[in-house]
């Protein structure tokens, strides 16, 4: 009777770690630079923090640094932490002054590439269109899209918070098939939480991204949506990662100023290991 006891426990807990094990989703966490950093001062940062970075094996670790410093970072990058760019061009070459391809960040070893950065959707006027077409591009030269999504001030005002998320998933996604998603990570950032210190509740933030794999549901069914990444960023920092990470549908943090100091960044890479 006490064997049979024993036997059934030990199933009840393999069943529960095997389910654990399925639903896992390694955490990511992203430093985006901006437009900040000489090459210098990326350099020393990369000294600091290489060593630093947990093992790739707990975290994935990213930091998105300007173009021209692609090769100099790359070279120096260490095992657990990858530099991605900040953006790209939807067509593989042509007559495009200043404009970045595909192909070039392939050929500097560029794994991640970030898409749709409510900056870029602000002050370079990307529509969902646009988003769409650098999407197609990054997935032909086999670069990994992060793909940034979230609704300005007076859309969550005025409750369009849903509305905006499902037209841009939409609209990015257009033609994407689903064997490129697991190539993709999303990113929930909300517009008035970037740069102003003004973080989602962890709450808030844990709805939007649930509402995301929702929408990526629909469109590609239930294992790609369990499976996709979705990360959260607005002044992430490393007094409120850890709350944002013990959500349910928050697989990691895209992080804007706090990303710029070595010691925090270091802070938040280490909270992400469970
Ligand atoms: P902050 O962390 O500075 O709010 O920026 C967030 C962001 O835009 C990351 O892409």
């Amino acid at each position: 009777m006490m064997r049979q006891l024993v036997i059934v426990v030990m199933i009840v807990i393999a069943n529960k770690n095997l389910k654990r094990r399925e639903n896992y989703r390694k955490p990511v966490i992203a430093g985006n630079w901006k437009m900040f950093k000489t090459r210098d001062e990326a350099l020393f940062f990369i000294l600091q923090v290489s060593e630093a970075m947990p093992s790739s094996k707990d975290v994935e670790t990213i930091v998105f640094a300007q173009a021209p410093l692609m090769r100099c970072l790359i070279k120096r990058q260490g095992l657990n932490l990858k530099i991605g760019a900040q953006n790209l061009f939807y067509e593989d070459e042509g007559a495009f002054t200043g404009e970045i391809s595909g192909p070039l960040l392939k050929s500097y070893k560029v794994e991640y590439v970030l898409i749709g950065h409510s900056e870029r959707r602000a002050y370079f006027y990307e529509t969902d269109e646009i988003v769409n077409k650098k999407i197609q591009a990054a997935l032909r030269n086999t670069l990994r899209p992060i793909v940034c999504v979230g609704e300005r001030l007076e859309e969550r005002e005025n409750n369009l918070t849903e509305k905006v998320l499902e037209r841009q998933i939409k609209g990015a996604f257009e033609g994407v098939k689903a064997i490129d998603m697991k190539n993709i990570i999303i990113a929930y950032e909300p517009v008035w939480a970037i740069g102003t210190g003004k973080t989602a509740t962890a709450e808030m933030a844990d709805d939007a991204c649930g509402f995301i794999r929702n929408e990526i549901e629909k469109l590609y069914g239930k294992l790609i949506a369990e499976e996709i990444r979705i990360q959260y960023g607005g002044s992430v920092k490393p007094e409120n990662i850890e709350e944002l990470l013990s959500k349910e549908n928050i697989d990691g943090a895209l992080i804007g100023g706090a990303s710029l100091d070595p010691d925090k960044f270091i802070a938040m890479a280490n909270a992400a290991v469970k």
